[in-house]
């Protein structure tokens, strides 16, 4: 059994992201997982000030939610980052959740060339709902989640499920029209069993 930390940077209440998220609990959790979701709308993290106190052995001089999200961070297998797309890439609540990762970093007295402190080792994913479904729809995202989380950060990629021509947030959710929803449910059912 997996400890899954799904971090949730937005989205309408009912909508392509939600539906696209709770897809994917049902998976994991009918795959045995334990799964808990942390909505960025309900729980506020700031982006990281660079004060640098960190650096110098002082806890993050913000006090937001992010406080209460470390000891889940630690104690996840897998966190996933679960967003729309907004103009182009992650929505900025899930940025400024990545940023405050500079204050859980520690000392690495040999990283590897480009990284220069040790972060939690964790599993990784990727989901996304987008109006659009070009190729380009997803890219920079994409490009954001590999530089940051998984090659300086040093997460596992364990997939993404990139859910693109959910219809624009004009109408209703449209993904219950698409297949992504099948899709999310069969990558949590298989992330570790598959
Ligand atoms: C501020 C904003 C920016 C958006 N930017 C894009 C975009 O760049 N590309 C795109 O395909 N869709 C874009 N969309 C549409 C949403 O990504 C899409 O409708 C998404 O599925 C909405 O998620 P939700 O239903 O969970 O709220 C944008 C929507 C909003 C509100």
């Amino acid at each position: 059994m997996k400890n899954i930390l799904v971090v949730q940077g937005g989205g309408r209440p009912k909508g392509n992201t939600a539906q696209l998220v709770n897809a994917f609990i049902k998976g994991v959790q009918e795959a045995g997982h334990q799964i808990e979701l942390v909505s960025l709308l309900k729980t506020e993290v700031k982006g990281c000030l660079g004060c640098n106190a960190c650096r110098f052995g002082k806890p993050c001089i913000q006090k937001d939610g992010f406080n209460d999200l470390v000891p889940k961070i630690k104690a996840a297998d897998l966190i996933v980052f679960a967003s729309p797309v907004y103009f182009w890439t992650i929505s900025s609540r899930i940025k400024a959740f990545i940023e405050r990762f500079y204050c859980i970093a520690e000392e690495d007295p040999n990283p590897p060339l480009g990284r220069y402190e040790r972060y939690p080792i964790k599993d990784c994913a990727l989901l996304m709902t987008a109006a659009d479904d070009f190729f380009w729809t997803f890219g920079q995202a994409v490009s954001y989640y590999e530089f940051a989380l998984v090659n300086y950060i040093g997460f596992h990629d364990k997939g993404m499920v990139l859910a693109g021509g959910c219809g624009d947030t004009n109408g209703k959710a449209q993904i219950h029209k698409t297949n992504h929803l099948t899709r999310a449910y069969e990558f949590g059912k298989t992330i570790y069993n598959g």
